[in-house]
């Protein structure tokens, strides 16, 4: 093929930590982030968190019903304050040295329980949230345009299987911890074996599958680890509804799988896809720059393109 329609990938875009900081401004803060889903933050005091490389996030209903999301990040000396998801939160408070913050993000108290001075106004940094359909996402750009024109894509795969994003439940969110940088669980270049079908691409780190037949949908979502040989791979499994079903259903299943432990039958969740995540657990990086012919490797060339639309060009 003409030289012309070829993509070449830098093979440091999945080994030097200089694109790891990169990304971290250009894609991970600047992107529609999935935390999570609307099912795991019902009641006031429910939260969920979900670290995309350098960048933490946290959202929590607030007492107030609303949804809220924050930098998870104490602002002492920096320490993660959430941890997965869960209930019963009436506050946020730090482990280390116990800084409080309320479930709107304001400072409550310091040291060990000490009072704020006054004028003392530490917030926990907010991140914009918008929810559509089951799904929660989050963004660190205050000035970040509208959710709906950043997960076209997302919306049209499931509006093409005819299928009502509101009438959606999370069933389960399973997540695996693997080897290899985020890029290649989704572009498939370390994969050993086929790789099985994740569906349409939501870019930056997400593909969609919806059936018609049944009205599922599954999602995976590959997050960034804070090193950058590393990846959380999940795939969150959506099924209608019941009819009639109080909005408020069950707690979705959310689990983090050992490198043995089965996927769950009640999870819904396609083994095949976990066992991808699995192969890629000793991957090891690509050494030579990757010359890619777009129509051999659409979903590589697609992401790489996207990419060089915020990162550094392929020559930097
Ligand atoms: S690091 Fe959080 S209170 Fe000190």
């Amino acid at each position: 093929m003409a030289a012309s329609a070829e993509l070449v990938v830098p093979a440091r875009r999945y080994s030097d930590r200089k694109y790891h900081f990169e990304e971290n401004q250009r894609v991970w803060r600047t992107s529609w982030l999935l935390v999570g889903s609307t099912d795991q933050v019902v009641e006031p005091g429910d939260f969920v968190e979900a670290r995309f490389g350098l960048a933490p996030t946290v959202v929590v209903r607030g007492d107030d019903g609303r949804l809220r999301g924050f930098e998870n990040v104490c602002q002492h000396q920096g320490a993660p304050l959430c941890v997965g998801s869960g209930g019963g939160l009436t506050e946020i408070e730090c482990k280390n040295h116990r800084w409080t913050w309320d479930l709107r993000g304001r400072l409550k108290a310091v040291d060990f329980g000490a009072p704020v001075d006054d004028g003392q106004d530490i917030p926990l940094p907010p991140l914009v949230v918008e929810t559509w359909g089951p799904l929660v996402f989050a963004n660190f750009d205050p000035g970040v345009g509208p959710l709906a024109d950043g997960i076209t894509t997302l919306a049209a795969t499931i509006d093409d299987a005819g299928i009502d994003p509101d009438g959606l439940r999370c069933r389960s969110i399973v997540s695996t911890l693997t080897g290899g940088n985020w890029k290649s669980l989704l572009d498939g270049v370390t994969a050993i074996g086929e790789v099985p079908d994740l569906g349409a691409r939501q870019f930056p780190d997400l593909a969609v599958r919806a059936d018609a037949t049944t009205g599922t949908v599954t999602i995976v979502r590959v997050r960034p680890h804070v090193s950058i040989d590393r990846a959380v791979f999940t795939v969150l499994a959506f099924e209608p509804r019941p009819r009639g079903a109080p909005e408020a259903g069950p707690r979705p299943l959310d689990i983090t799988l050992k490198e043995d432990d089965e996927v769950p039958a009640e999870s819904g969740v396609d083994p095949a896809l976990i066992a991808y995540a699995r192969s890629q657990l000793d991957a090891v990086p690509p050494t030579d720059d990757l010359v890619v012919d777009p129509s051999a490797a659409p979903e590589l060339a697609a992401l790489h393109a996207w990419l060089d639309e915020r990162l550094s060009p392929p020559s930097g």
